[in-house]
């Protein structure tokens, strides 16, 4: 008993200590993107201040206070423009206003001041790849084959009667190409049918994003992350793509998509965007640039760190099981990325399965969650987080297809259930509706909101979410853990992945049991100078704190320990 009230004391004096410590933000040195702490809101799901099961720009601005407690430098808002909503917000009908179920432009102007007043800074989700069908663009675009925007659109004659163009597939199932019957041709979406592609090859559809941009940037936003921006060209000759054995989860045949997505042609775009970005002061780019390989990702970096400041790494969310050589692989080939560009790390977005999920092993969630955090969150360049993983959220996955949302859930039902269960409302509370609705919310929370919620994590010294701010507040004040250089310790350990984050004159030991088993690594720092044989805990899943020996380091099942090392 008193052991574990020497403990909390620690972990309590440990805490306050972090919390007088001002958090750094942009330095000399560094651009403020490469010590921001990222956080993604899905702002139907974030906040409802108006009570219409929905969330809202000003649910997400009430919420700030407690984004600026957690430790959060940045927030990125996926699409809150006008839309239909096929694809809840990634089919934008128009690009210089905000959806009227979640606010108005004067409602968004007082987010970005508040945010502001927090030093929080907020991107928003640019879709240059495509619109909605319901954008005037399109509309117009399909009125007539003269129309003023024809050519802003991908339009082509069948091959023959009921042929499209070619073989391409929508990436949510089907042929990519939908007939209009008003003109006779059938236009090309990489999406649902309800997005067109814009043509990127004319020159007024460029000026015309471009234009958006500045109009964003101009009113007060930090940045964008970039939507689908490797699909905006095709090839012009509309080449078959090479067919590859088998059939997808639509049951389509697979095929590569060689010639409508990564043309080189997207780099000159994402170039021409940099220089609106850097003429509109220090703003960021963060690309969804989902690739192969390293080599290839690395590329959106430019050849001459001209394009992306951030293109995201997509490896780590498709790890699917907790393995120490596997993150320790992914991590060693993005750090050396060929363009020495920063590194960005995801373990979870909006589109894939909460990593709760994916690691978790029914019994140890919450250690997992914290073991993973602290992964996220030590390694050397800018973690995204999705809301609610900060208090263990987890996936609610529909039971049935008529209670699916996403269209491609239902489309592709069972083997794709579509994206809802990682979309559900952000626990607040354990009120009905999890504290964030009185009405029924668009989605429906799973039971675990009960105990996993802000309110009740607040008051518990062990939840995930403390853990978090425990973290993010030693991630915001140790240089080494900001700056340090990444150096993989113990390379042939296959249950701890372990690494220095290491400063000329001081380092930081992490070390993350990725195994059900207990583990006593030792670790010999000589080869990187170092000689201590002691290393002072800052951070530790257990109650063991002060000097832990560097020949044992004592790390319960998907424990971790990250400790300062003396010289
Ligand atoms: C990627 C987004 O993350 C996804 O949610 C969306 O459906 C597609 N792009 C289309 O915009």
């Amino acid at each position: 008993m008193r052991i574990r009230k020497f403990a909390l004391l620690l972990f309590l004096s440990i805490s306050l200590s972090f919390s007088q410590a001002q958090q750094p933000r942009a330095s000399e040195k560094h651009p403020w993107w490469q010590h921001a702490v990222f956080y993604e809101i899905y702002p139907r799901s974030f906040a409802d201040s108006n009570n219409d099961g929905m969330g809202d720009i000003n649910g997400i601005t009430s919420k700030l206070d407690y984004l600026h407690a957690l430790g959060i430098d940045a927030i990125w808002i996926t699409p809150c423009f006008p839309s239909p909503q096929v694809d809840f917000g990634y089919d934008v009908s128009d690009y210089r206003d905000i959806a009227p179920e979640y606010g108005t432009l004067k409602d968004f102007d007082r987010l970005l001041a508040e945010a502001k007043k927090r030093n929080i800074r907020v991107l928003l989700d640019l879709v240059m790849n495509h619109t909605s069908d319901k954008h005037a663009w399109f509309v117009d675009s399909r009125s007539s084959r003269t129309a003023q925007h024809r050519d802003w659109y991908i339009w082509r004659d069948g091959r023959g009667p009921d042929q499209p163009p070619n073989n391409w597939e929508s990436t949510f199932g089907g042929s990519a190409w939908q007939f209009d019957p008003t003109t006779n041709q059938y236009y090309y979406h990489f999406f649902y049918r309800e997005q067109p592609d814009l043509n990127w090859r004319n020159p007024k559809v460029e000026e015309a994003m471009m234009d958006v941009a500045r109009y964003w940037f101009k009113r007060g936003v930090a940045g964008f992350r970039l939507d689908a921006v490797t699909t905006l060209f095709e090839d012009p000759k509309l080449s078959d793509n090479p067919v590859t054995p088998g059939l997808n989860k639509f049951g389509d045949p697979n095929m590569e998509d060689k010639y409508n997505n990564r043309l080189p042609q997207v780099h000159d775009e994402l170039r021409r965007l940099r220089k609106v970005a850097d003429e509109s002061g220090d703003r960021v780019l963060i690309g969804e640039t989902g690739s192969d390989d390293v080599a290839k990702l690395s590329e959106f970096y430019g050849p001459n760190l001209d394009e992306l400041q951030l293109p995201m790494n997509f490896f780590f969310t498709e790890v699917n099981k907790l393995s120490a050589p596997e993150f320790r692989k992914q991590i060693a080939e993005w750090d050396q990325n060929p363009k020495h560009g920063w590194p960005v790390w995801v373990l979870s977005n909006h589109d894939q399965v909460r990593h709760y999920n994916r690691y978790g092993d029914g019994d140890h969630n919450d250690a997992i969650a914290k073991l993973m955090a602290t992964m996220l969150l030590t390694l050397r360049g800018s973690p995204i987080m999705y809301y609610g993983e900060e208090i263990g959220m987890e996936n609610n996955d529909p039971k049935s297809r008529d209670q699916v949302k996403d269209p491609i859930g239902k489309l592709g039902w069972p083997k794709e259930k579509g994206r809802d269960g990682e979309r559900t409302p952000m626990q607040w509370d354990d009120n009905a509706n999890a504290g964030f609705s009185k009405e029924t919310p668009w989605l429906p929370v799973p039971t675990s909101f009960k105990t996993h919620n802000v309110a009740a994590e607040e008051k518990d010294a062990n939840s995930v979410l403390r853990f978090y701010e425990s973290l993010l507040r030693l991630r915001h004040s140790n240089p080494a853990l900001l700056d340090g250089e990444y150096i993989a310790l113990n390379e042939n350990d296959s249950n701890v992945l372990a690494y220095l984050r290491k400063l000329p004159g001081r380092a930081v030991l992490v070390a993350l049991n990725m195994s059900g088993e207990k583990q006593s690594p030792s670790f010999d720092l000589s080869a990187q100078g170092l000689h201590a044989k002691t290393a002072a805990t800052l951070l530790s899943s257990s109650s063991a704190q002060g000097q832990q020996n560097l020949s044992k380091v004592t790390l319960e099942p998907f424990g971790v320990f990250v400790g300062e090392v003396g010289k």
